[in-house]
């Protein structure tokens, strides 16, 4: 196996159980790992494999309570898993930032998960706010670098409160840190194989940013070399927007900096259902090392305990991490599934307007796994 592939960890042998390390977290997190549990359950029997479970308390609650975010040692203890499943953090108690920097960057970083992969893909009977657009037109993936750029914490302040303050961030970007996200997205984009021609689109803004996005493009260009068969092709991040929305068939893989990674995923999220559907990998494709999957919303802390959140973009999650963690046919199952259940049963996908409750859902996802 190389290091682009997007297997963390080779498949484990039929006999050793896979080993997951589960983060419920604070809010609707739980409720919606219940149910991503429950579809595990299911598939691992349907598909011949044990798994091993290990939850951890981490989240807004473990803070308050001890003033931990991630306790010493605790990344290091992750890495003898398999795969992390993270629920969602933030809690209303807990100022911003905190756990979100503490917890979950922390993790992304002290694990090397240079990786944010997220799928955008409009399932069989999900409402789109783009008009005349349907899952034929809305499938393309984003390869978000995960490590670096304004999230690596550089910067400071001078004359803090004073009328004369001054604050920097400074967005910090490597040769190492761009070339391994780029080729890791050339391999990703050849192996999706796309049956309407391969391409990764470049999105930046080298326009303006000619320091940090003249690294990256140069770099871009030097990898597409290696790799004839893919297009390489290149946006600006305002234009990337705009062609999102008109024109999302355009796109097959986009591979792109942390910060416009965070941006235009919470958009792409958007247009294939919302916060409900879209889930996403932290990944770190190297040899032996561990990757985290999660649900791209948050702990939706209004919704908490009503039964009304939409578990499908948790159950998506797990069907990720099976996939990248040597159950690859699980978590195509899963995925149909998912999608039988969109497609012919649920109402909307929103939190509350689902037809079903949260465990409602999952029931169906099982009975659409079939036996
Ligand atoms: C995401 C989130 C995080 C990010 C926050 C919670 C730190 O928005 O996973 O996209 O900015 O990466
Ligand atoms: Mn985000």
């Amino acid at each position: 196996m190389n290091s682009s592939s997007p297997s963390p960890k080779s498949p484990s042998p039929k006999s050793q159980p896979l080993k997951i390390a589960v983060i419920p977290g604070d809010g609707t997190g739980p409720e919606v790992t219940t149910e991503a549990l429950k579809i595990l359950k299911a598939v691992a029997s349907q598909e011949g494999f044990t798994y091993e479970l290990q939850h951890y308390d981490f989240g807004g609650e473990r803070y308050l309570r001890t003033g931990e975010t991630l306790p010493a040692g605790a990344a290091d203890e992750l890495r003898k898993f398999d795969a992390i499943y993270l629920g969602a953090v933030g809690h209303p108690g807990v100022p911003p930032g905190v756990i979100e920097k503490g917890l979950l960057l922390e993790l992304r970083f002290q694990l090397d998960q240079y990786i944010n992969l997220r799928p955008v893909k409009l399932f069989a009977g999900v409402e789109t706010p783009l008009r005349d657009k349907g899952p034929e037109h809305i499938d393309f993936v984003v390869v978000r670098e995960n490590t670096e750029d304004l999230y690596c914490g550089v910067g400071g302040f001078l004359k803090k409160n004073t009328p004369d303050e001054v604050a920097s961030q400074t967005a910090v970007y490597t040769r190492k840190g761009c070339e391994r996200c780029i080729r890791w997205a050339f391999e990703f984009t050849r192996r999706r194989n796309n049956p309407k021609g391969k391409m990764l689109t470049l999105v930046a803004k080298t326009n303006v940013l000619t320091f940090g996005h003249d690294l990256w493009w140069r770099t871009f260009q030097e990898v597409a070399k290696e790799y004839p068969d893919v297009k390489a092709d290149y946006n600006h991040v305002d234009a990337c927007c705009m062609w999102m929305v008109k024109n999302p068939e355009y796109y097959d893989v986009i591979v792109t900096t942390n910060m416009f990674g965070d941006i235009i995923t919470d958009l792409a999220a958007v247009l294939q259902g919302g916060l409900g559907v879209a889930a996403g990998g932290n990944i770190n494709p190297d040899p032996g090392c561990v990757s985290m999957f999660e649900p791209m919303g948050g702990s939706a802390p209004k919704y908490t305990g009503q039964n009304v959140i939409n578990p499908i973009a948790a159950i998506n999650a797990m069907s990720m991490l099976l996939e990248h963690t040597g159950q690859p046919k699980a978590g195509a199952r899963v995925l149909q599934a998912i999608q039988t259940v969109t497609g012919t049963k649920m109402k909307s996908q929103a939190a509350g307007k689902m037809g079903y409750g949260t465990t409602q859902v999952g029931d169906l996802v099982v009975a659409a796994l079939g036996g």
